[in-house]
């Protein structure tokens, strides 16, 4: 198999890691770059991700690499074609995704000056949070098309939506679609209208009541996590959904994911990243794609690009 390509993952925790170990273990990148500011960590991490290479059967190379906040060790990430941005602090039980926008702020900007300094003609993939607003920041540091800066969160908060539907219906969970828009927060906007079960509405198979309580448990989906882990936030299903993100771009597959991009006119919403669905390929974003909404559908979502339109603003400071 044709291996080709390198991606890097900045942030070797617990979202970082795993995502650099679900894309080598496609097996379909040359290398994978894994960085992180503690001294020795990323570079552990890859040899010990090496050494998992004869049991699991993939040749996909893992690069470590630590990292100064000055620039300092990125060189090994080089001509990444495409860079997951993981770096900032997670949340603690009872904080908001929002309480880490100072920091994290701080964080993400340093981390993108460098991307484009090292690793110009990349694609990038934030998820980071507040996402929305990290996002927003990684574009205007980095100074990139912003079709080619892309945030993570619908794909896990669609994820989330799918296995509670699952779960309750006692279904597989490849027999349900569903889909959420909007921010990675608050004003998530979970799309009933477009979920069904073996292809069947789901306001047919799951009373309201029911379905409000899954769209709620869905919205609170990571501080749930959160809470029962008390350090740390959650990393298989949003390093599965990174990767995935990643991986329709190395492969410039077309495929349709919710994500978090610019959104420029579609819906009636301009001017703000927003989570909407969009064909992702080599470039970033090939195209958004708009479906029909509710009506109560479409106002949740214009909440939410003003909710996030306003955070955005603010982060340009930060
Ligand atoms: C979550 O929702 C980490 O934001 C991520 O779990």
């Amino acid at each position: 198999m044709a291996r080709k390509g390198k991606i890097t993952v900045v942030g070797a925790g617990f979202y970082g890691s795993t995502t650099a170990q679900r894309l080598a273990e496609y097996d379909v990148f040359e290398t994978v770059v894994l960085t992180d500011i503690i001294e020795g960590k990323p570079e552990g991490l890859a040899l010990d991700l090496n050494q998992s290479r004869p049991i699991e059967g993939f040749e996909t190379r893992l690069v470590g690499a630590t990292t100064g906040i000055d620039g300092s060790g990125y060189e090994p990430t080089a001509d990444s074609d495409i860079v997951v941005i993981t770096a900032g602090l997670p949340r603690k039980p009872g904080m908001s995704r929002m309480d880490l926008i100072e920091t994290n702020a701080k964080i993400v900007r340093g981390v993108a000056e460098n991307v484009a300094k090292f690793s110009p003609d990349a694609v990038v993939i934030v998820v980071s949070n507040p996402l929305d607003e990290m996002t927003a920041l990684a574009a205007a540091a980095t100074g990139f098309d912003k079709k080619k800066v892309i945030g993570q969160a619908g794909m896990l908060d669609t994820a989330r939506f799918t296995n509670f539907v699952a779960e309750t219906v006692g279904v597989p969970v490849a027999s349900v679609k569903t889909l959420t828009l909007g921010s990675h927060g608050d004003t998530m906007v979970p799309v009933p209208s477009a979920c069904t079960v073996d292809g069947k509405p789901l306001s047919d198979v799951l009373d309201q009541a029911k379905i409000d309580e899954l769209v709620d448990r869905t919205r609170n989906g990571g501080a749930e996590v959160v809470a029962l882990l008390k350090t740390g936030s959650a990393y298989y299903a949003p390093s599965a959904a990174a990767a995935r993100m990643a991986r329709a771009v190395a492969a410039d597959s077309g495929d349709v994911m919710p994500v978090c991009t610019w959104v420029d006119g579609e819906y009636g919403i301009s001017g703000v990243y927003l989570g909407v669905e969009a064909e992702l390929g080599a470039g970033g974003i090939r195209k958004v794609v708009e479906r029909d909404l509710t009506e109560s559908e479409l106002a949740s979502l214009r909440e939410a690009a003003e909710a996030v339109r306003s955070k955005q603003a603010d982060v340009a400071n930060l």
